[in-house]
């Protein structure tokens, strides 16, 4: 996406994969196309002024005819969404009264749009089902608790519920990383963490290096802020932190992200001797250092590495209660040095007063049965997996990917062509996939899909069956394609 003298333009990739992320349709193609581009126009992701791509790419991108872009497109001129300006193609006409966002936040964007009578199956998000415990725990909590809770304090703590910044903080230096109450600021989720770091800390034009695939959300927050990204790959034993430091040496750049504990969306855990390089590249460079430790107690072999870089002025770690106990709590935090929290703490005032202390209070018990939820988590990761594996191996052989260590997705290499098109045929048949370019900064690993796994065995062996239906539908396009190009050249 570029932005020209008018508002962005939209490559037809770019827009092929924000169509991922629309409602389910049924009806004529050309209409479920006009009627997803308008809920993009609505949702402000195509903001008034954007230039479509020419209907011929956007048709060869989604794996449609030529006709049936040209007729969503009218359809939508006809209702005054788009316009066709001399000299600059379709445009999607001013609105004053729409709200206008730059992209899709996290995860889970795509798949809350899904409804309608496909009953679309969503494979776009990789989150965890909510533990029993967390039910158990919070049904636990009774009304003296609430009233202690409620009448002690005015309810605003901008910093988090003081006992379980203490909790927290004790976790850690029981760990083996000490840490004080002052290191933490509680945030409304991983999510909220990644916000105040990318607002705190980058400024327009400041260098960041991400691993190459990466968590999206984090893409995303890093990318609002005018940032220039820049991208390390990842192999079986993690980030390349050999090829990072040469980066580091050759670039400045301010920050750097990486998920060292377990590693969205391809599971892969730091092995050791990359992890202490890792912290030693701190003493070296004057870069901040943000470890996403999200995924932290997914692993499968039940290590638990909370600070695994340690301590250090310019390491920032991110935590959450997501992954291991349910996403609904909306509860993540920051680590770092009191300065850095307090100045996270003053750019979260600006938008947030601080998260719901009622969550807290559920969260701060919930963290005395950790060793149990992980427990929990590697007993119950492994068979999704196994049964997630099977299935591909069965219905889509050739399919193929390096086994997780930790977390609930699977990074599936395609062995022809390209996700973002592949999507668009597997919502077709009802699944909702995320083409592996929305994971990378430049879009390059478009060879790869993710696949969750903590799903239902039901829901698995349906939505593997749909994607080898839509497979095979696919391969018959791309081989079309194929003789068709070669017939003329
Ligand atoms: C690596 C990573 N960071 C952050 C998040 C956001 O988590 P939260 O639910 O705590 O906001 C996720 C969620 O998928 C994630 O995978």
């Amino acid at each position: 996406m570029i932005q020209d003298g008018n508002g962005l333009r939209f490559s037809a990739d770019e827009l092929a994969r924000r169509l991922v992320g629309t409602g389910a349709r049924s009806g004529p193609l050309y209409r479920q196309l006009s009627d997803s581009l308008a809920e993009l126009i609505e949702r402000g992701e195509l903001p008034p002024g954007s230039a479509l791509p020419p209907e011929r790419a956007l048709s060869e991108a989604l794996t449609v005819s030529r006709t049936t872009v040209v007729a969503a497109y009218q359809a939508l001129r006809e209702k005054g969404q788009l316009e066709r300006r001399q000299g600059s193609g379709t445009r999607v006409a001013p609105d004053r009264n729409r709200e206008t966002v730059s992209g899709l936040a996290g995860d889970h964007a795509a798949s809350q749009f899904l409804s309608g009578p496909l009953a679309t199956i969503d494979f776009a998000t990789a989150a965890l089902p909510s533990l029993d415990l967390v039910a158990d725990v919070a049904a636990g909590l009774t009304r003296d608790d609430y009233l202690r809770l409620t009448s002690t304090h005015h309810g605003y703590h901008l910093r988090g519920l003081p006992a379980l910044r203490e909790r927290i903080a004790r976790w850690y230096s029981d760990a083996g990383t000490a840490t004080a109450p002052e290191d933490i600021l509680i945030t409304s989720g991983a999510q909220q963490a990644l916000e105040l770091v990318a607002r705190g800390c980058l400024q327009p034009g400041d260098g960041v290096i991400v691993e190459q695939p990466t968590y999206r959300g984090a893409l995303e927050a890093f990318a609002r802020t005018g940032s220039r990204l820049r991208t390390v790959r990842i192999d079986e034993r993690g980030l390349d932190v050999a090829a990072l430091e040469r980066l580091l040496t050759n670039e400045s750049p301010r920050l750097v992200y990486v998920q060292a504990a377990a590693h969205n969306p391809t599971g892969v855990v730091l092995a050791d001797d990359r992890r202490q390089r890792l912290a030693k590249l701190l003493d070296q460079h004057e870069v901040v250092l943000v470890d996403d430790t999200s995924l932290a107690g997914t692993a499968f072999d039940g290590r638990t590495t909370p600070a695994a870089l340690g301590t250090h002025e310019r390491l920032i770690t991110i935590g959450s209660m997501s992954k291991l106990f349910w996403g609904g709590l909306r509860l993540g935090w920051i680590r770092a040095v009191p300065q850095v929290v307090s100045r996270f703490a003053r750019v979260r005032g600006i938008t947030d007063l601080g998260s719901s202390l009622v969550a807290q209070e559920v969260a701060l018990r919930l963290l005395d049965h950790r060793a149990t939820a992980e427990t929990e988590r590697r007993t119950a990761l492994p068979v999704g997996l196994r049964t997630l594996t099977e299935l591909l191996g069965r219905h889509l052989p050739d399919w193929s990917w390096q086994d997780p260590q930790a977390g609930a997705s699977l990074w599936v290499r395609l062995p022809h062509g390209d996700a973002t098109h592949f999507a668009q045929i597997a919502l077709r048949y009802g699944v909702a996939l995320l083409p592996g370019a929305v994971f990378s900064a430049d879009g390059s690993t478009d060879h790869h899909t993710r696949l969750p796994y903590a799903l239902p065995p039901a829901t698995l062996t349906q939505g593997v069956t749909r994607l080898a239906q839509a497979w095979t539908d696919y391969l018959n396009r791309t081989t079309v394609d194929v003789t068709l190009t070669s017939a003329v050249t």
